[in-house]
């Protein structure tokens, strides 16, 4: 299992720092939450932020972009750095042109899907993607706790793709911590993403370490 800290939970003042710990402890992938204050009630990072997580880490950088209208923005995040982006089936009306772009500009591409989006969503994409990041929490903010039922959701999804003899694989993202981390990934993640777990005790070398002692 790889697991994706968050740098919406981290102390921004010192943001290498912080990708760096999280590094040392064993993350295998920064996950960056992009969000509009449109599609999301909050405002976050753009690509300049991507682009100073790309001179602190050579990690794989995962964009999750949270807002309304992402296709015009998918450039601007390809040339900041971003490994993958996901953006969300909710927000993006043309996804089939979504996905082709982000191949042309090499980026892994994925779909995201709110905790009360239906799997059913994916039907006429599943094949074309990378990966699939599917919201434990209502998108937004870190700190929140997972809701019980995304992990049903979960399983299902991981039957459907086993069924289709598909290789996309599973993101899941809100509310992880080292008590539930083992029961997401038998439901089926192969990424977790963590904000509050990795960042709140203000050790993330640590955390990040007792996070996948956790999983395994
Ligand atoms: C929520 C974001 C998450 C969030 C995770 O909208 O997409 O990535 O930062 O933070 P925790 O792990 O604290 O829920
Ligand atoms: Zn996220």
């Amino acid at each position: 299992m790889i697991v994706a800290p968050s740098i919406l939970a981290c102390d921004l003042t010192r943001l290498a720092e912080e990708i760096r710990a999280v590094e040392r402890g064993g993350a295998g992938m920064i996950h960056v939450d992009v969000m509009d204050g449109r599609f999301v009630p909050n405002i976050t990072f753009g690509p300049v932020v991507v682009k100073a997580c790309r001179r602190a880490t050579a990690l794989p950088l995962d964009a999750h972009l949270m807002i309304a209208d992402a296709e015009p923005y998918i450039g601007a995040f390809a040339d900041a750095g971003a490994t993958s982006i996901s953006v969300h089936v909710e927000a993006v009306p043309h996804l089939q042109r979504a996905i082709a772009h982000l191949r042309e500009r090499g980026v892994s591409p994925g779909v995201a899907l709110n905790p009360s989006t239906p799997i059913a969503t994916l039907d006429e994409i599943l094949p074309e993607l990378d990966y699939v990041l599917v919201m434990s929490v209502n998108p937004g903010f870190s700190y929140q706790k997972l809701l019980p039922a995304t992990l049903d959701k979960l399983r299902r999804l991981r039957e459907k793709i086993r069924g289709l003899g598909l290789s996309v694989k599973l993101q899941v993202d809100g509310g992880i911590d080292p008590g539930n981390i083992r029961e997401v990934g038998s439901a089926g993640a192969d990424i977790v993403v963590v904000g509050a777990a990795a960042f709140a005790a203000g050790d993330p070398e640590r955390a990040v370490r007792s996070l996948l002692e956790a999983a395994s």
